[in-house]
C-alpha cells in the first residue's frame, strides 16, 4: 500500500469476527469492527479528519489556532492533523482522568488547559461549568480559534455516514447486521452507522451503551450527562444499557488474551455489554444472525486505569479496601439518609459531611461546614485504612448518590459504626430547596 498522506489511512478498517468458542454464541456471529487500527490509533480519527479539514487553510492563513473540547481521543487525532499542517491546535478540557492522555498530548504538541470541572465531557445544561462557558465562547462568531465542536458538528456524524457504516455493510456483502453496538460518547459514531445501517435494513437492532452511574470508563458518557450533548438522539437507539468499568476491563482482557485484540476500555465494554444483550436472545433463535460492536481504541493507554481498579491483573496485590471489592448487596445494604432526615441529622448530632465532588463543583455550592475530598483522593485515604474518627458519624455527598452509596458500604465494611450516604446526593439536596453555600 502506497499512500501520499497519512489521512488517506483513516478508514477501512477491518471488520474481524470474534472466535463463538469464545463468546459462546450459538446462533449469532459477532463481529469486532476494528477503528482502532487508523492510523492515529481510534475511531475519532476518521470524525476529526472530517471536522477539521475545511478550516485547516483558513487557520494556517489566519495564524489561528484548531481547537477543540476533548480529553481523549479527538484531541490527539486533532494534535497530530494540525501539526501535519502547520497549525497549533488546543484542547481544552476538565480534569484529564489518564495521565498517559495528557503526556501523550503534550508530546504531540498540543497546549492542553485543564479547567476544574466536573465532568470530562462538556455539559450545556450546567451554566456554571467553565467547560461551558468555554464552549459558548468559542461558538461565537468573532472566535479567533478554528472551533471543531464535536458535540455539535455535524460533520462528526457525516464522518461514519459515509465511512463506518456503508463499510461495515460493504464488508457483510451489501447487507446491514441484525445488531449493532456502539459506546456512546458524542454520539457521533453510533448515530451516523445507525442511519446507514437502518437505511439497509430498518429492522437493526441498535444497542447504545453508557457507563453505569457511579463508574468512569474513558471516552464515554453515563446516561445523566449524554443527554446534554447535541448530536444524542434517543430515537438512534433501540435500547441503553449500561456497562460498568469492570464490564469494560474483562471485555478487554477477553478481546485482548483471547482473540488477539489488544483493544481499551470502550471496546471491552463494547464487546461485554454485547455478549451480555445477545446471549439472552441467542437461545431463542433458529437462524443464523450477524451482530457488529465498535473496537474503538487500543488498550495501551490505560494502564493505570487498569492499575487503579484491577492491580491483579498486573501482578499487585488487591487493595482490600476499594470499592472495587464490594458486592452488589453490600453497596445495596449502604445507609441511605434522604434530605429532610439529613438536615435534622447534620443539626442534633453534627455529622462530618464530606462532599466528594471536584472542587469546582463544591467551589460553586456545597452544604455548609462540609469538607471536600475528590473522589479518587478518598480512595486513595481509604486504601490506607479508616481516614476518619469512630467517634463522630459521617455524611458522604456526591453528585446523585450513587459513589456514596459505594464509600458508605466500604466505611461501614471497614468497622465504622455511624456513616450515611445522601440519598439523590447534592443533586436532590438542591432540588429540594436545602440550603447551600458558595466559596
Ligand atoms: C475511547 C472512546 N470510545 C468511544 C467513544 C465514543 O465515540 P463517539 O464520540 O462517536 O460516541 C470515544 C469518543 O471520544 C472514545 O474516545
Amino acid at each position: 500500500m502506497r499512500l501520499d498522506s497519512i489521512t488517506d489511512a483513516i478508514g477501512d478498517t477491518p471488520l474481524v469476527r470474534v472466535d463463538p468458542a469464545v463468546h459462546g454464541l450459538r446462533h449469532i456471529d459477532l463481529y469486532a469492527k476494528l477503528e482502532m487500527l487508523n492510523p492515529f490509533g481510534s475511531v475519532k480519527d476518521r470524525a476529526a479528519w472530517n471536522m477539521v479539514r475545511p478550516g485547516l487553510k483558513a487557520a494556517a492563513e489566519g495564524r489561528h489556532t484548531v481547537v477543540e473540547l476533548s480529553s481523549g481521543n479527538t484531541a490527539k487525532a486533532l494534535s497530530l492533523l494540525a501539526g501535519m499542517h502547520g497549525v497549533s491546535f488546543k484542547t481544552v478540557t476538565n480534569r484529564i482522568r489518564i495521565p498517559e492522555m495528557r503526556d501523550l498530548l503534550l508530546l504531540l504538541g498540543a497546549e492542553v488547559e485543564e479547567l476544574p470541572g466536573q465532568t470530562e465531557c462538556l455539559d450545556p445544561s450546567s451554566t456554571d461549568d467553565p467547560l461551558t462557558l468555554f464552549h459558548q465562547e468559542l461558538s461565537g462568531s468573532d472566535s479567533p480559534y478554528v472551533y471543531t465542536d464535536q458535540y455539535y458538528n455535524a460533520r462528526n456524524t457525516e464522518a461514519h455516514l459515509t465511512g463506518t457504516g456503508p463499510e461495515i455493510v460493504a464488508d457483510l456483502g451489501g447487507r446491514a447486521p441484525d445488531h449493532f453496538i456502539a459506546c456512546v460518547g458524542t454520539a457521533g459514531s453510533s448515530t451516523g452507522v445507525a442511519r446507514v445501517l437502518r437505511a439497509h435494513d430498518p429492522a437493526v437492532h441498535v444497542l447504545g451503551l453508557v457507563a453505569h452511574k457511579a463508574d468512569f470508563i474513558p471516552g464515554i458518557r453515563t446516561i445523566d450527562e449524554v443527554q446534554g450533548v447535541g448530536l444524542f438522539d434517543p430515537a438512534t437507539y433501540d435500547t441503553i444499557a449500561t456497562v460498568t468499568a469492570d464490564d469494560a476491563i474483562e471485555g478487554m482482557v477477553t478481546l485482548a488474551r483471547r482473540c488477539g485484540m489488544p483493544a481499551g476500555p470502550t471496546g471491552g465494554a463494547a464487546y461485554s455489554g454485547a455478549v451480555r444483550h445477545l446471549r439472552a436472545l441467542d437461545a431463542e433463535l433458529t437462524e443464523r444472525r450477524t451482530a457488529v460492536f465498535i473496537v474503538c481504541d487500543r488498550i495501551e493507554g490505560y494502564l493505570s486505569y487498569v492499575r487503579r481498579r484491577r492491580p491483579d491483573l498486573l501482578g499487585r496485590p488487591v487493595h482490600r479496601n476499594s470499592v472495587a471489592t464490594l458486592t452488589d448487596a453490600e453497596v445495596a445494604a449502604a445507609t441511605g439518609i434522604d434530605v429532610a432526615a439529613a438536615e435534622r441529622w447534620i443539626a442534633e448530632d453534627r455529622p462530618l459531611v464530606v462532599d466528594l465532588r471536584s472542587p469546582f463543583s463544591y467551589a460553586a455550592l456545597h452544604i455548609a461546614g462540609s469538607v471536600n475530598i475528590v473522589d479518587e483522593l478518598c480512595a486513595e485515604l481509604i486504601e490506607g485504612g479508616l481516614p476518619f474518627s469512630k467517634s463522630r458519624p459521617v455524611l458522604l455527598a456526591c453528585p446523585v448518590g450513587e459513589q456514596s452509596a459505594r464509600y458508605a458500604a466500604l466505611l461501614t465494611r471497614m468497622g465504622h459504626p455511624d456513616v450515611r450516604s445522601l440519598s439523590g446526593g447534592i443533586i436532590a439536596w438542591r432540588d429540594a430547596g436545602a440550603p447551600l453555600v458558595r466559596e
